[in-house]
């Protein structure tokens, strides 16, 4: 397992910035290394603003967009033209303006008022390992951070932490919407690079608790670590309760 980096920055702006740089190169590396990689992004706020500078980075137009596979880390488990589903974010920050093969955009299965959330979760789960011919393997995983410590949809004690499946079925979330389809962690584990990315002095109790050592069925954001690396990407409010910050 790769060592843990903690990136602060002045302000959520400059930290969007600073990943959307890294995800650009690196893909862009990968790419030229003959790799046709595997990214999960995310939704939420820093999530979102991050795909938004990643579509207003200088190289971006450098990728081949139309080989990259694009994964999601959880989704909101509403109707497919909600604006609240992380995919419709992402395509009206980022994918509706780079030429992504729909085919390689794996969307998880909308609520069709007929599909119950556990089927969503089997159908993403048989994407996902349908996808790859060995393991599933992702090159760079996303991932955001919620106050009491959820990533992706795994929320602090609740089933989908205990989860061996590859994707689940969640309910009941405190943070709506409450149903959601989620990778689980046995699935977060399998990136080389993890970035946890956060903002804003709401989160510094969990950054803070995460680099004391927390337990991942406590706060489930301790729980991702890359193959290679994890990185925490977060700005000046979110480590403002690390000591000497
Ligand atoms: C979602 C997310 C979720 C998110 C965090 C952080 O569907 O909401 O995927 O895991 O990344 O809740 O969201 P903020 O950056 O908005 O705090």
């Amino acid at each position: 397992m790769g060592e843990v980096t903690v990136d602060i920055f002045d302000t959520p702006s400059a930290l969007a910035s600073a990943v959307a740089n890294q995800f650009v190169h690196q893909v862009r590396d990968l790419q030229e290394a003959g790799r046709a990689p595997h990214v999960v992004v995310t939704g939420g706020s820093t999530g979102i603003a991050v795909l938004r500078a990643i579509r207003d980075h200088a190289d971006a137009a450098f990728i081949d967009w139309s080989a990259l596979h694009v994964w999601w880390g959880d989704e909101r488990f509403v109707a497919a033209d909600s604006a609240d589903r992380n995919d419709n974010q992402a395509y009206d920050a980022l994918l509706s303006r780079v030429p992504v093969d729909p085919s390689k955009v794996h969307r998880v299965p909308a609520d069709d008022g007929s599909t119950e959330v556990d089927a969503a979760a089997a159908a993403y789960a048989a994407e996902i390992t349908g996808a790859f011919t060995d393991r599933p393997h992702f090159d760079i995983l996303m991932l955001g951070v919620g106050e009491e410590g959820h990533t992706a949809s795994i929320f602090p004690h609740s089933p989908a932490a205990e989860d061996d499946a590859v994707a689940c079925g969640v309910r009941d979330c405190p943070k709506p919407p409450p149903s959601r389809v989620s990778m689980t962690f046995g699935t977060l584990a399998l990136a080389d690079h993890v970035w946890m990315m956060t903002t804003g002095e709401a989160k510094a109790d969990v950054v803070l608790a995460v680099l004391n050592g927390a337990a991942a069925i406590d706060i489930p954001a301790a729980g991702p670590r890359g193959i290679k690396s994890t990185t925490w990407w977060i700005d000046e409010a979110a480590a403002s309760r690390i000591p000497n910050e």
